[in-house]
Formats: structure tokens, sequence, C-alpha cells
């Protein structure tokens, strides 16, 4: 699927999506990540038919979908709130597309138990949405949406509604059935760790455009800029100046702490940058390491598999660390003097 300049503006005036380009190999997983208001919605509505873009083209094998009414786009669409027929049971519900297409009725027995099987929900067939819990019919909507084996499939935080634990399993089914299906997606989320769970790649978004496309793990490694970081798990930054002298690369803090950096050619031309390290890169008590300083803690917090750790350094600036719990860790209570440091690749320099 590729979409093209496509923009959404309601009332004349305000611009959900902005020009929006997005190419998408038959078979990837793309999810679009964003705060609230950023435009992933509208970019679904509109390749779904439900919002007129005021401009683009969307192209899905070699047709421009702009051009054709919602019905015949053939999309599977999931949406939050699983929208499926009240009236209906779960098997009229699924065979709901085939019978719109007018297949025949031993081929549409034959996909619908198919269909139930891979959304495991045997035995529920005859139960209407009323009778089944968030997660079912959440499942119900999704084998609905794949049945007739649509060439691209949306899906608007179809999970959003669940608790952490089901949304846990039916994150694990509905990338095991994007799997086997092959089908295009593309999937809306703002829940980050669902995010890098089911994607292929990630677009972040903000303000109706993409900040930055790309795997899960080239975003988290290696963001373009402070919101993409900020956005995308926890991270320290913090903020000074470059200072070159002969070929070493220094931070110094607006606190006065001078660092030093593996290079700076994230920041362009500017002096004044953001510098960035994950909590889980900052080691301590550690030997050896690139970098050093002497620390105080100032909390310690329990957090299941992690420890974190906020700690303050000379120069007044703190610093949130995270420690994998291995049941061995050393205890560091607030007050007590630490060494910390990291590999000096780990600290990045970024653009705002
Ligand atoms: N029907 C509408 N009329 C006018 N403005 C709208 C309409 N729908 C959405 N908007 C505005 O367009 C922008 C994008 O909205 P959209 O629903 O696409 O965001 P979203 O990224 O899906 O947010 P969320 O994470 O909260 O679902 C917002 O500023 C919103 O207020
Ligand atoms: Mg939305």
């Amino acid at each position: 699927m590729q979409i093209q300049s496509l923009s959404v503006v309601y009332d004349e005036n305000i611009t959900a999506v902005d020009g929006l380009d997005l190419d998408i190999p038959p078979g990837e997983f793309v999810t679009l990540l964003g705060p609230s208001g950023s435009g992933k919605t509208s970019i679904l509505m509109a390749l779904a038919g439900f919002v007129r873009p005021s401009s683009g083209h969307v192209f899905v094998d070699s047709r421009d979908l702009l051009a054709l009414p919602p019905n015949e786009r053939n999309l599977g669409l999931v949406v939050q709130s699983y929208a499926l027929f009240p009236h209906m049971t779960v098997e009229q519900n699924i065979a709901f597309p085939l019978r719109m297409r007018n297949w025949k009725q031993t081929d549409i027995d034959q996909a619908v138990r198919q269909a139930v099987r891979m959304v495991q929900l045997r035995g529920y067939e005859k139960r209407k949405p009323g009778q089944l819990s968030g997660g079912e019919q959440q499942r119900v909507a999704l084998a609905r949406a794949t049945i007739f084996d649509p060439p691209v499939m949306l899906m608007d935080e179809p999970l959003g509604a669940l608790d952490r634990q089901l949304r846990d399993q039916l994150q694990s089914e509905l990338k095991a059935i994007q799997q086997r299906t092959g089908i295009t997606t593309l999937y809306v989320t703002h829940d980050q760790d669902e995010a890098m769970a089911l994607s292929d790649r990630i677009a972040i978004m903000r303000d109706g455009s993409i900040e930055q496309i790309a795997s899960p793990q080239e975003l988290y490694e290696r963001p373009r800029n402070t919101f993409v970081a900020g956005f995308l798990g926890e991270s320290n930054v913090l903020q000074g100046t470059i200072h070159l002298t002969g070929n070493r690369v220094e931070l110094e803090t607006d606190a006065g702490w001078r660092l030093p950096l593996a290079d700076a050619s994230g920041a362009g031309d500017r002096h004044r940058v953001h510098a960035q390290i994950r909590p889980e890169r900052i080691l301590v008590e550690e030997d050896p390491m690139d970098v050093h300083t002497t620390a105080e803690v100032i909390d310690q917090s329990f957090a299941g598999e992690m420890i974190r750790l906020t700690v303050r350094v000379p120069s007044g600036e703190q610093l949130a660390i995270k420690r994998q719990n291995s049941g061995r860790t050393s205890d560091f209570q607030p007050g007590r003097q630490v060494t910390i440091g990291w590999a000096l690749q780990d600290m990045m320099v970024l653009r705002d």
C-alpha cells in the first residue's frame, strides 16, 4: 500500500493529517504510534472511506483506493469498540463479509469454521456478542476483518479496552494471525510496548505527520530527536553545549557537568543540544566504564523485574537508572555514594 501526500482537514482549518507519505510493502505490519490528537484515527478513517481527505492518493495493488466508495475498498477494519452486530451470533458475524460477497453457503461454512478455530472460539459459535467478554468480542471482530482475506487490514486500538493480561495474550494471537495470513497491516496504538511487540516498523506521529519511521529497535537505539526518544521508552535527557577540542567532543551541561561524547553528529551544526542516555545503560559500581562519575543515591524503588534508582551527580543533575532484578542485585539505599558510568557510545546527541 502506498499512501501519497494524504491530508485530512476538518472544518476547513483543523489539519489532522498533513501530507502523509507512507509506503507499506505487502505483508508488513506497520504501527502508527503517537500522542492523542496526532492524527492516527484520521488516517485510518480516510483509508477506510469514512472521512474525505482533502488531498492525496492511496494505492493498493495499483488501484487508487480513494476513488472507490467505502464498501468497494475491500479492507479489513477493526476498531476499539468491537462494532459487532448485536443481533447476530458469533458465526453470523464472522460470515457477514462473505455473505456480502455472495459466497456459496458451503464455502462460507468452511471458512467460518476455520476462522473460529484461528481465533480460538470453538464452542462459542451460537452466542451473541452480549454473551461474550470483551476479549472474545474482539476476537470475533478480528475473525470478521480477516475472513475475506483483505489485501490490507486497518486496526485502531483493537486491544485498547482490554486489561493487561488479555491484551498480552491477544497481542501474540494477533501477531500469529497476521504472520500466517500475510495481510499487510496498518495498526494504531498509543501503547509503546504493544507497538514494539507487534510491528515490523513503527511510525512515530506528531501533529499529523511522521516524525520518524523505523524498526522498533532502530527507533529505540537511534531516535532522531528528543520527541521520538521521549516517546519510546524512558530516557535521561541533559541539555548543554558542545565543545570540540582537537578530535575530542564534550558536552557541557547547563549545570556545568563536562562529559565526553562518542560523536556529536546528531546535533548537525548546532552548539546547544540535548544528550540522551537510557536508564538501563547506566551502570552502578561496575568496571570498567568509559565515562564515570560519583553520585548520590536519592531514591530506590522496586518495579518487579527492575530496580529503579534515582541518583544525583555532583553538578546537581538527576539521572534515572534501571537495573535488572537478578535476585543478587546489591541494595543501594538513599544517601549512599556510588560510582556510575556508561559506555561512551551509549550517550547520544539529539536534535530538538
Ligand atoms: N470529526 C472531527 N471534526 C473536527 N476535528 C476532528 C474530528 N476528528 C478529529 N478531529 C481533530 O483532528 C485531530 C486528530 O484526531 P485523531 O482522532 O485522528 O487523533 P488520534 O491520533 O487518533 O488521537 P487518539 O490517540 O486520542 O485517538 C485532533 O486534533 C482532533 O481534535
Ligand atoms: Mg484515535
